[in-house]
């Protein structure tokens, strides 16, 4: 595909996202990343907007396959009725375990999903970018918890952790974890 025609099918979604002039920020991510840990579920906390997701009680579940490549299930509410979209992970790099790649259709490319940090037990901090031509960048990040809510002492760590890393936090929205359906 011509980078002018990967250009026309994005300019639709840009909108709906974040973008910023210039190449992608390189974020340091998470060393000695264990995916073992890592795997279960996650709730969605806040994220950068992100056209594919809406609706409250977002969170995502992780689970090994026999294949190796993970699982991914994310789901939450919209309108009160439950929306599950299932994906794959792959660890592209096993020197760089932390650097996985997402990808929620077959057709589609390999999108970033990068740890920059996380205890396994509380918080994860994630971080996806896509350089357009080097001309500018389209970034999600999230900032996901073991639990619904994390106190706003790890939720400002992780928030400094991105703009340490230049990253513009200034979309970041919550996400609305109230009223959800536990199980
Ligand atoms: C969060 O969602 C619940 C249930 O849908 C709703 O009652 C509540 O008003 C929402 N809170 C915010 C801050 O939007």
């Amino acid at each position: 595909m011509s980078a002018a025609s990967l250009l026309l099918l994005l300019l639709p979604l840009v909108s709906a996202q974040t973008y910023h002039w210039g190449p992608c920020p390189t974020a340091k991510v998470q060393p000695n990343f264990n995916l073992q840990q890592y795997l279960g579920r996650w709730y969605e906390i806040a994220r950068l907007p992100a056209s594919f997701e809406r609706g409250t009680c977002i969170q995502a579940n992780y689970a090994l396959r026999e294949d190796g490549t993970i699982r991914v299930l994310n789901s939450g509410l919209d309108k009160n009725k439950v929306r599950a979209v299932e994906g794959t992970a792959v660890v592209r790099d096993p020197r760089e375990p932390a650097k996985l790649g997402v990808s929620f259709s077959y057709f589609s490319p390999y999108g970033q999903y990068w740890v920059l940090t996380s205890d396994y037990t509380s918080l994860s901090v994630v971080y996806s970018c896509t350089d357009i031509l080097r001309i500018f960048h389209i970034d999600f990040a999230w900032i996901l918890g073991r639990s619904r809510i994390l106190p706003p002492e790890t939720i400002r760590y992780a928030k400094n952790l991105m703009i340490g890393e230049g990253i513009d936090l200034s979309r970041m929205k919550f996400t609305n974890q109230t009223g959800c359906r536990d199980d």
